[in-house]
């Protein structure tokens, strides 16, 4: 797939779930570097140093990393157009967590045309506690021309709320008949269409329609290279 195939509506919130090594982050970095290509701003907030970093080979791409401790000036960093922060080894995810919060609430009430990528999204936004940041954002990131992808691979601790003002789901394939079976509350015809997919295809599927189609593994071809 030419990566102009993959259309990216002005404004949008998607989900991309699946299991670990299914092929999220590598996807993810195809959408930025289509993003990167149309000039479209974005962050992606990443929980593993060597995940996305590769997409800071791109000319403009910055990248922060996030220390234990330390004091950042924040508006400094979003001042860029294209932007990857991820962890040293030494932060903790409580510690990583805080700091995103931090900086959703400062893009928040930014108000620029932005795509925020959230990497594992179920710390942020789990069925047992969704961060109000977060929740704002999907409710009313629309009007502040704010769209979002949040990545997970733990589906049923994923905040359902959140997924239900998603206008798309990127899934790849699930192997745990109760992972299927939840996902197909969702999506009608997972359970058929989960067969179908193979390693690293996506399944795109569009809420307010119903229509989807499968993204085959060879039409997702990343130009940056991917550590993950
Ligand atoms: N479409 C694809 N074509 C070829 N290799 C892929 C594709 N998607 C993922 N991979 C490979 O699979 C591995 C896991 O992908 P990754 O995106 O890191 O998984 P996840 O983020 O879901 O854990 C990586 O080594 C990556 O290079
Ligand atoms: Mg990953």
């Amino acid at each position: 797939m030419p990566a102009g195939d993959l259309d990216l509506p002005g404004n949008f919130r998607w989900l991309i779930a699946g299991v670990t090594g299914s092929g999220k982050s590598y996807f993810t970095g195809f959408i930025c570097e289509e993003l990167r290509r149309q000039r479209r701003r974005f962050i992606v907030l990443d929980t593993k140093k060597d995940n996305l970093r590769g997409l800071a080979d791109l000319r403009d791409v910055h990248e922060v990393k996030i220390l234990p401790g330390k004091a950042y000036n924040w508006y400094r960093a979003l001042s860029k157009d294209f932007l990857i922060m991820y962890p040293s080894d030494r932060t903790t995810t409580d510690e990583l967590m805080e700091k995103y919060e931090m900086l959703l609430e400062i893009l928040y009430s930014n108000d620029r045309n932005l795509v925020i990528v959230i990497e594992e999204a179920h710390h942020l936004a789990s069925q047992w506690k969704l961060d109000p940041i977060v929740e704002l954002l999907v409710r009313e990131g629309r009007g502040k021309g704010l769209s979002v992808i949040f990545t997970t691979q733990r589906i049923q601790d994923f905040s359902k709320l959140v997924w239900s003002q998603c206008d798309r789901t990127y899934i790849f394939k699930w192997f745990i008949p109760q992972d299927i079976n939840y996902i197909s509350r969702m999506i009608p015809e997972f359970e058929n269409i989960n067969r179908q997919l193979q390693k690293h295809d996506v399944l795109e599927y569009n809420h307010q329609t119903g229509e989807w189609r499968i993204i085959k593994a060879h039409e997702i071809k990343r130009i940056t290279p991917h550590y993950g």
